[in-house]
Formats: C-alpha cells, structure tokens, sequence
C-alpha cells in the first residue's frame, strides 16, 4: 500500500479493491473539535465532495470513478489515476505544457459553466492521466452561479499558478484563453478577479 499524502484532514493510500488499483481517502477526525461535530463535519465534507464529483462527471469533466462511499468511517473508494500531478509535470517539463495549459483552461471553463465552483483549484488538485486533465480533492466546492465565487476559483488557480510555475508564467495567457473559449461567461469572470486582486492590494496596504 502506498501513502500518497497524509495531510491535515485527509489521508490517501493506494490499495486494491475488488480486483482494482484504487484510492482510499479518508477524512481524518480533528481531536480539538467537539467530537460529534467533528463526525457531522467530516460527514458533511466527504458528502459534498461525494456529490460534486458526480455533477463533475455528469457534465463531462475528467473526475476519478468512485466506487465506494462510506460515511461510518468517513472514506471513499475512487479509481486510481495511472499519472502525476500536473504541478510536477509542469515542473518536470515532461509533457506538452501548452496543450496540458489548454486542458487546465477547458477543465475549469467546463466546471464554471456547469455552476460548479471547486474550491481549491491548483494544479496539485489535478492529475495528467494520457492526455486528461483529471480533477481531484472537491472537498471544499460548491455548486453555485455567483460569479464571485467563480472569480475567487479563478484568482486562485492564477495565485497557485503563478506561484508553482513562475518561471512559466506566460504560459497562464493559455489558460485563460482556453477557459473564456469554453465558457461563455468566463470574460466576466476574468474580470471580477481582476477585482479582487485590486482589492487585495488595498487591503494589504492598510
Ligand atoms: N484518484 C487518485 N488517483 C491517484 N492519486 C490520487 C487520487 N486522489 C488523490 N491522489 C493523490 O493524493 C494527493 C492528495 O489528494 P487530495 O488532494 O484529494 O487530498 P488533500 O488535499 O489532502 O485533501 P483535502 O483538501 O480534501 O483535505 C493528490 O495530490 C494526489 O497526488
Ligand atoms: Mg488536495
């Protein structure tokens, strides 16, 4: 069994299932919290990442097949993605990062135009499987049309973005392209992060 991560709220471990290579991500339960919220929390979370990867699917964006929820022990079964994350693809040169750039674009403008709004979209969310942009972790996302809450999407895919791959950071114009092509409101959007950089700005600086 390989660990891929064990983080704050989540640990991920490679195992076989029914005769699959899969993953098993479980929310891990916070002591300091009352313990019985701390279960409804958790509870709360796996359900809507649950329920977010199924709409994600539905509207035809690259999500991992779930073959198993289980909420007594706050985990789920998915498939297991055969690739690496695109950050380190990115980072390792390995692949073609303007048609990987396009597919990052397509994969948001897709999630947008469906209401979905992820909630941490980086490019350590995403797993280069073949030529797919596969879309994980929607632990945080909700299903919304407020363009808001798609700029604070996008405006975080540029943070992380630009932070992860600064020495690429040309690149980022190919996501934004791609993402406005497939989503007929994602000029708007664009705009509103624009916006919230500036506020961001303003508020450092008092
Ligand atoms: N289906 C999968 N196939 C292959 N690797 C996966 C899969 N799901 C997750 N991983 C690996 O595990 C890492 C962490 O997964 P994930 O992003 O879902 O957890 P997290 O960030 O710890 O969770 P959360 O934000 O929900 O607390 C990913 O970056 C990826 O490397
Ligand atoms: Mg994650």
């Amino acid at each position: 069994m390989t660990v891929h991560r064990v983080g704050a709220e989540a640990r991920l471990d490679s195992a076989r299932w029914m005769g699959r290579d899969v993953v098993v991500k479980r929310r891990v339960v916070k002591g300091y919290r009352h313990p019985s919220l701390d279960r409804s929390l958790q509870t709360s979370r796996i359900r809507n990442e649950v329920r977010l990867m199924l709409e994600a699917r539905r509207a035809g964006i690259p999500v991992p097949i779930l073959y198993s929820v289980d909420l007594e022990n706050n985990r789920i079964v998915m498939a297991e993605v055969c690739g690496m994350r695109v950050k380190d693809a990115l980072q390792g040169g390995a692949a073609d990062s303007e048609a990987v750039c396009e597919r990052i674009g397509e994969v948001a403008g897709r999630l947008h135009a469906n209401d979905i709004v992820h909630g941490d979209l980086t490019t350590s969310n995403m797993l280069l499987e073949g030529d797919s942009v596969v879309l994980i972790d929607f632990s945080l996302g909700q299903k919304t049309s407020e363009m808001e809450d798609k700029g604070v999407d996008m405006h975080l895919l540029e943070e992380a973005f630009l932070s992860a791959h600064h020495d690429r950071s040309e690149l980022y114009s190919i996501v934004k392209d791609s993402y406005v092509r497939t989503y007929a409101g994602g000029a708007e959007v664009l705009k509103k992060v624009k916006e919230i950089e500036k506020r961001g700005r303003y508020t450092r600086k008092e």
